[in-house]
This record gives C-alpha cells, structure tokens and sequence, in this order.
C-alpha cells in the first residue's frame, strides 16, 4: 500500500504534518517550488528522496521575489497537475499555503544576503534575493527539513541559500541538483511555457554557446573574454535583450573581467529574452557536463 499524501495550507498545519513525517524517521526532506511543475522539478524530488525516507514540496508562487514589471500575475498555477505529479513521485506532503498565509497582517521582516546577491541577477532584478531568502527561511522553520533539494539552473538562488542557510544555523543540509534539459539542451523552467515555437528554437543559442564555451574550456582556454564572446557569438542574433553573459567565480559570484583567467572552476552565467520571455541558465567548467553534445 503506498504511503498516504496530504497536502496542507496552512503553516500550523503543515508544521505538524512535518513534525508527524520526521517522527516516522528515516529523514526528511523538502523540496521548495513555486509549481508549474516539469520533470526538473521531478529530479529535484527524485534526490530529496534518495537522501531521505519522507519528503515534503511547497508549491507558492512567491509575490516578494517578482518585480513590479515581471510575470508574477501570469505565472503558471497548475494546481491539480502539480498535486498529481507529486503524488505519483511519491512525496508525503504538499505545503499550498495563501500569500495572507505567508505574508500575514502587519508581518515587518525580510531576510537578505548581502554580497551574493548583488552580482549576476542582483542589479537585473532588484529586491529578487530578499523574497527568496526570506519565503525560503519561512518554508525551513515551518518544515525543519534535514535536506533541502535546489536546483543549480538558479546556481546564484543555491549560493545564497547554502550561505543563508549557514549563516542562520539553520540545520539543513542544501543540496545542489544538476540542470535537467530537454534533448536539444534547453534548461527546463516553467518559463519555458511562455516561448512559442520560433522563440524556443532561439533559445537553444543558449545551451550551444554555453556548450562551447565549455568546449573550448576543456581545450584549455581560460582567458574569461575568450569564453565570454563564444556564448555571445551565438547568442546575441537570438536574443531579443541580453541582461548578461558574465565570468565569475564559481562560489563567491565575483564577476571575472575579460582580461583575466578564469582557471579550473569558474561559471558563466547567461541571463536573456527571447521575445518577453527572460531565460537564464550556467555552467560550472570542470563541474557541469555539456549543455549539449554539438556545439
Ligand atoms: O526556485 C524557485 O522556484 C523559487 O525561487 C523558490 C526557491 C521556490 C522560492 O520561492
């Protein structure tokens, strides 16, 4: 007989539900979304499992982590969908709380990371951070999970997390899970949903100059403009706006300037629209696998 599943709406009742799953033992995890669920998100709940007996998904399409010009009122909610791929995933428990439940009357606190958070996505997306440190520190104390599950298509998101989550003492182990792509190379976002079908075949400039960056990486060129201009080179005819395509170091997220070295472990991270839909996506030389196998 499998396991029940529950899903929850409330923080008191969905504290207790994880408070019942972690008595069970045999470890427990979560794995925060904002739904639209794709099979990325299945991986990321594929690994939670692996890593722990019980395993919880919040679905909140955050309001503190949109901009006031960005997709927060058109974003995807699937809710049935998203429920029945969880169940068939095998997870205990679903948190589906209400904005009023997570942002209360008179609620005064916010969670920020400095540093991390202002390279990279930081000045495209100001405030972005804050609502993801502090949605992401409500879900832990309202869960206590032993692992957490990211994945590291938002590698900036995971850096900030791991720092959050170390600074605060919270005692969560978060976890990096690698990008999951369709065939051709496209990082899977809910965003994706937006593309139509022109708009999705340029988008694959981005896995293909990520792919050969890469490439050449692996050849042995590391001189940051070098591999900056083989992801440009091939997205720049693609892209409706380039935010960035920028060097950095792989944990302190410092962008790398073109004349430097990038050495053995260093991302590049890409962050663009094609049409009105804004995709990002990375690699970490001499950590990620190839986007894609034909540069
Ligand atoms: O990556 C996401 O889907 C969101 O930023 C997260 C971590 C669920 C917080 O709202």
């Amino acid at each position: 007989m499998s396991a029940a599943f529950e899903v929850k709406r409330t923080a008191a009742e969905f504290r207790a539900a994880c408070d019942a799953l972690r008595a069970e033992g045999g470890g427990f995890g979560f794995v925060p979304t904002m739904g639209a669920l794709h099979r990325g998100h299945l991986a990321l709940v594929a690994e939670a499992r692996r890593r722990a007996a019980h395993v919880a998904v919040s679905i909140f399409v955050n309001p503190t982590q949109f901009g006031p010009h960005e997709d927060f009122t058109r974003y995807p909610r699937p809710l049935e969908r998203d429920l029945e791929l969880c169940r068939e995933a095998g997870v205990r428990l679903v948190f589906t709380p209400s904005p009023a439940e997570m942002y209360p009357a008179g609620e005064r606190t916010r969670v920020r990371v400095s540093g991390l958070t202002e390279t990279l996505e930081g000045p495209f997306r100001p405030g972005h951070f804050e609502g993801v440190t502090t949605i992401v520190s409500k879900l832990f104390a309202a869960s206590g999970p032993a692992v957490a599950v990211f994945g590291r298509k938002d590698y900036q998101q995971l850096k900030v997390v791991e720092r959050m989550a170390a600074d605060l003492l919270l005692p969560v182990e978060v976890v990096g899970f690698p990008t999951v792509r369709d065939p051709d190379g496209l990082a899977l976002s809910s965003r994706n949903a937006y593309l139509s079908p022109e708009e999705r075949t340029r988008a694959l400039a981005v896995p293909r100059g990520l792919a050969r960056a890469l490439t050449l990486h692996r050849a042995g060129e590391e001189s940051a403009g070098t591999l900056r201009r083989a992801v440009l080179d091939l997205v720049e005819p693609a892209a409706t706006r380039i935010d960035y395509v920028t060097v950095a170091g792989a944990d302190d997220l410092v962008p790398i300037a073109d004349s430097e070295r990038v050495g053995r472990r260093a991302l590049l991270a890409v962050a663009l629209f094609v049409g009105t839909t804004r995709l990002i996506d990375n690699i970490v030389f001499s950590e990620d696998n190839a986007p894609v196998t034909t540069p």
